[in-house]
């Protein structure tokens, strides 16, 4: 085992860090980062990580050179550089666009859940903002639909940025809105899933919370 040159802010339940992750075990790049884990949420945030990222978000990821990286997508684009395998996000051409239009709807899911989230374990019952909670699992579930109806074969076809982006999204939902139910009106989207979650890189970074 090589001494690792990177360290990576992770939380093991965020979805974004859950996504550098995969990626890491996808391309064999484990070794070269060190976690620090950042316990943080909007209201209590993690002042070491907000001296490398001022937004105090995670994951940010500190090379070799102290340089810092932020946020999940330049990471993953900047990973994703530093492996000799097969490219898991398209240098160039449509499918580059595609692939990572795929994967800002995913990354959009992931916001609007943890924003979910956040806003139920955070604030008092009576402070909820119904109306606004609702508009969330619309986006949510509009987001669903589109990638049952347009994304399924594109998604069973690499397991790249755009679905490793997807399937940390869902795990995202099964970990924190098992209420949605998401599968039963993403039947084939379900089927992917649990294809998917056997992965080792998938079943590696399940977050035991
Ligand atoms: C969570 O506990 O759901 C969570 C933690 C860190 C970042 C995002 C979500």
């Amino acid at each position: 085992m090589s001494t690792p040159s990177m360290t990576l802010f992770h939380n093991p339940a965020s979805p974004f860090v859950r996504k550098v992750m995969v990626l890491l075990h996808e391309t064999g790049q484990t070794d070269r980062v060190a976690l620090q884990l950042s316990q943080l949420s909007p209201v209590s945030p993690d002042p070491v990580l907000n001296q490398d990222n001022p937004l105090g978000k995670i994951p940010a990821l500190r090379l070799a050179d102290g340089n810092v990286l932020y946020d999940s997508r330049v990471i993953l684009d900047y990973l994703d550089q530093q492996h000799v395998g097969n490219p898991l996000i398209p240098a160039e051409g449509t499918a580059r666009w595609r692939r990572l239009t795929l994967a800002a709807l995913a990354d959009g899911i992931m916001d609007a859940a943890v924003m979910v989230r956040y806003e139920l374990a955070l604030r008092a019952p009576e402070k909820h903002w119904p109306e606004w909670l609702d508009a969330q699992r619309e986006k949510i579930r509009r987001a669903l639909s589109v990638l049952e109806a347009d994304a399924i074969a594109e998604l069973t076809c690499h397991f790249d940025v755009a679905a490793i982006s997807v399937a940390c999204a869902l795990g995202y939902l099964d970990l924190r809105h098992p209420d949605l139910h998401w599968r039963d009106a993403q039947p084939q989207l379900a089927a992917w899933y649990f294809e998917v979650s056997q992965r080792p890189s998938m079943l590696a970074t399940v977050p035991k919370v």
